[in-house]
């Protein structure tokens, strides 16, 4: 059996069977006024992360969810997109679609502004999705790409590029891993599938992220997600695994490279505003400025001691220059 038949045969099972903690995540679930989300929802939620964010929803935008598990963030953009069609989940495994279709029927009952139409749930594939070029302004998915190998991921990756619109964005969540997986791990598919070792490091991930075209990248969330200790699994070490919530987006790749934006905020604190003759940035005495890793690295080099550089946050969602 091929990883990805692996896969599928992880997911029939957890549609059939839902398994509370396959995936967990600390990151609190969306409560939002009149949003009831139904138990088996919750219980199928096989994510490490959310993708679901309000300042990515605005003027209705057409939304692509890739992985679509229980349905819980599949309701959550529903939530904001309130149109029939307005979100497209797309999944490989027959019985995730039909769990997902019979928890959309309880959460209508549950919910007064939710119809179940509004969600249109599609058979398909990441690697190959049916979906029209350009024809989306939000795509997410959450603990899915992280199971692929890097071919895959290339493939994955460029698919969500071909069907977002211009400027449109791609919102993901993944387990990071900055220890080297040893090879027995990474070629283990019941633990690939389980999204356990097919985690890649923090830049690597970002660099596939960059080198399908998209130009500019957020670092929105990082947190503490699994150990792989020796006495559960075939390694001498602890290898820590985080998780990371990251939109990605169809901006153009500038000439001196793609804006990935950490966390970092420049602060200046010289007599008068500072322009950046280079980069074309004003600094304002001491109005904290977001800026991307490639800013920063550019302030740095000038060698200023009124200029303060922070450390990267992993926390960022907008706002910053370039
Ligand atoms: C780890 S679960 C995440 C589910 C959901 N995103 C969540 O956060 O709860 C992975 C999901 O991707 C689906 N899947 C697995 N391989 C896939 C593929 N090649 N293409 C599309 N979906 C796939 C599984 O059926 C499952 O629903």
């Amino acid at each position: 059996m091929s990883y990805l038949e692996t896969t599928k045969d992880v997911y029939k099972k957890a549609a059939e069977n839902p398994d509370v903690g396959l995936c967990c995540t600390t990151t609190p679930i969306w409560q939002l006024p009149e949003l009831d989300i139904p138990n088996i929802m919750l219980e199928m939620n096989y994510g490490c992360g959310s993708t679901v964010n309000p300042r990515d929803l605005v003027n209705s935008p057409k939304i692509l969810y890739v992985g679509v598990g229980g349905g819980m963030e599949l309701l959550q953009f529903a939530y904001f997109s309130r149109q029939k069609g307005g979100v497209v989940g797309i999944d490989v495994v027959d019985e995730m679609l039909t769990a997902s279709k019979n928890n959309f029927k309880e959460a209508e009952e549950k919910n007064d502004w939710f119809k179940s139409d509004f969600v249109e749930l599609k058979k398909g594939d990441a690697l190959s999705l049916p979906v029209e070029n350009e024809s989306i302004d939000v795509a997410a998915q959450n603990c899915l790409f992280n199971i692929f190998t890097k071919e895959d991921l290339q493939l994955a990756l460029k698919e969500m590029y071909r069907v977002l619109k211009p400027h449109g964005r791609l919102v993901l969540s993944d387990p990071t891993c900055e220890t080297e997986m040893p090879e027995n791990l990474k070629a283990d598919e019941k633990l690939r599938a389980l999204c356990l070792s097919g985690a890649l490091s923090l830049d690597e991930y970002i660099k596939m992220i960059t080198d399908a075209g998209f130009g500019t990248v957020e670092i929105r969330a990082k947190r503490p997600y699994r150990i792989l200790s020796p006495n559960h699994y075939d390694t001498d070490k602890n290898i820590f695994i985080e998780s990371v919530e990251v939109c990605a987006i169809k901006d153009p790749v500038l000439p001196d490279g793609p804006c990935v934006f950490t966390g970092k905020t420049a602060v200046y604190y010289g007599d008068e505003a500072f322009y950046d003759d280079n980069a074309g940035h004003t600094l304002m005495q001491q109005m904290p400025l977001a800026i991307c890793d490639k800013t920063a690295k550019a302030l740095e080099s000038l060698n200023r001691e009124d200029i303060y550089i922070s450390e990267s946050t992993f926390f960022y969602d907008g706002g910053g220059c370039c």
